[in-house]
């Protein structure tokens, strides 16, 4: 226990007994009337977990889940990997952080391993998707400014995050309304349409940024023969070529990153989500053009790169070699996709099944809320996204069994949808 007065309290304030490590289950009433009165009330949440194995989550109440969700694509090995559990106890026993004043062990060769996963140029490290996007945002900006050059073409119905730039960068007016006034510099594209991104551009325009995939704006890819175009005129016209690989990146789809199914290069990528495995880190991976635009002083953040985290996703990447989980998670996907296939036709409700590797969306004609809830009552977690879409983000070791057993309890849900 920690001595209260040490934490100079209010006078006259209780607070809840801190016992921070304890192997008791915690009280959920507690936890739900505590996070309503001190939190902000921007999230919804739902259950309380309290532990997690593999592709499985516990709840306080005891009840078991398969997780479709992988903390929206964080948890790319499942809960508490024996591997990462091994690493996080041996680097913590050694060293949390020191600073980007100082050298570390890992930060360079998780690095090394990044650039020659992709691009081959050199690495930004921080700790968010939104940081990895601003840091895209920011170095494109410095690039163009020599041309006098600063306007970035992205896509409507994309997600970039929650930071100012990043939410200007997303092209959705729910997620700027409030905000203004918005930083300057962003136009709005039709997402796979090449004729309207080139309407977008003008003498001051730098680079265009897009996911591969929009998952969060209803889990849509990107046509190949748009991509292919729009590399082609971003090579053309001397512009950026960025992509945010957040979602994407770290073999979701099937491939290490989504930019790999479609055999152009661009310029950067940024990474987050799956990357540190459930561990906060975040990544901007350029290829030579951009590699030395920030100079020192240029840019920072005092946790980017920490040995910590670095060791974190070290240990993911190993574990995605040695397991071969960009192959596994494409079989498993193509897997998951046929076994859906066969809902699509069976039930009115379901319009589409869309997405690529293990980002996969079943499209519902109609809010789809109300099915997500039905499924986690079942066991299963998903997440739902754009209204009406059932998102599934399985984690990359996920197994031929739980996917079936995943799709089975989607198909019972189905059945017993009362619309
Ligand atoms: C494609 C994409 N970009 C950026 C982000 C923002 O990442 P973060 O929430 O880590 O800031 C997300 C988060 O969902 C995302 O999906």
């Amino acid at each position: 226990m920690i001595d209260l007065k040490g934490l100079d309290v209010v006078s006259g304030a209780s607070l809840t007994p801190i016992n921070v490590m304890t192997n008791s289950t915690p009280n959920k009433a507690l936890v739900v009337d505590t996070h309503a009165r001190y939190h902000m009330p921007n999230y919804a949440p739902g259950q309380l977990f309290v532990r997690g194995e593999g592709s499985y989550l516990w709840d306080s109440e005891g009840k078991k889940y398969l997780d479709f969700v992988s903390g929206i694509a964080v948890t790319a090995l499942g809960h508490c990997h024996p591997a990462m559990v091994a690493a996080l106890k041996e680097q913590s026993e050694k060293l949390f952080h020191v600073s980007n004043l100082y050298y570390n062990e890992h930060a360079p060769f998780l690095a090394e391993t990044l650039s020659k996963m992709t691009m081959g140029g050199k690495v930004l490290f921080c700790n968010s998707g939104a940081e990895a996007n601003e840091g895209l945002i920011k170095l494109a900006r410095k690039w163009g400014s020599e041309s006098g050059r600063h306007e970035i073409i992205t896509m409507k119905n994309s997600f970039h995050g929650r930071t100012l730039a990043t939410l200007t960068a997303t092209g959705q007016d729910k997620i700027q309304k409030g905000f203004a006034p918005l930083p300057e510099g962003f136009v709005y594209a039709d997402y796979n349409n090449l004729d309207s991104v080139k309407a977008c551009k003008t003498d001051k325009t730098v680079a265009v940024m897009l996911e591969l995939v929009q998952a969060e704006g209803g889990v849509l890819p990107a046509d190949q023969d748009f991509v292919h175009g729009l590399a082609d005129w971003c090579k053309e016209n001397n512009l950026l070529l960025l992509l945010d690989e957040i979602q994407t990146g770290v073999g979701r789809t099937g491939r290490c990153f989504a930019y790999k199914h479609y055999d152009i290069e661009p310029d950067a990528i940024s990474l987050a989500k799956g990357l540190g495995g459930g561990f906060p880190i975040g990544a901007v991976v350029t290829g030579e053009k951009l590699q030395d635009v920030f100079g020192p002083g240029s840019h920072g953040t005092t946790f980017g790169g920490q040995p910590l985290a670095c060791a974190m996703a070290r240990t993911v990447l190993k574990v995605f070699k040695d397991e071969q989980l960009c192959l596994h998670a494409s079989e498993m996907g193509a897997l998951l996709e046929s076994e859906l296939a066969p809902l699509v036709e069976k039930y009115d409700f379901i319009v589409a099944l869309r997405g690529q590797g293990l980002l996969q969306g079943l499209v519902i004609d109609r809010p789809a809320k109300a099915l997500e809830e039905l499924l986690a009552e079942r066991g299963l977690l998903t997440v739902c996204t754009a209204g009406n879409v059932i998102r599934m983000l399985p984690p990359l070791n996920v197994t031929r069994d739980q996917v079936r057993e995943a799709v089975e309890i989607i198909n019972d849900a189905c059945a017993a949808w009362k619309i």
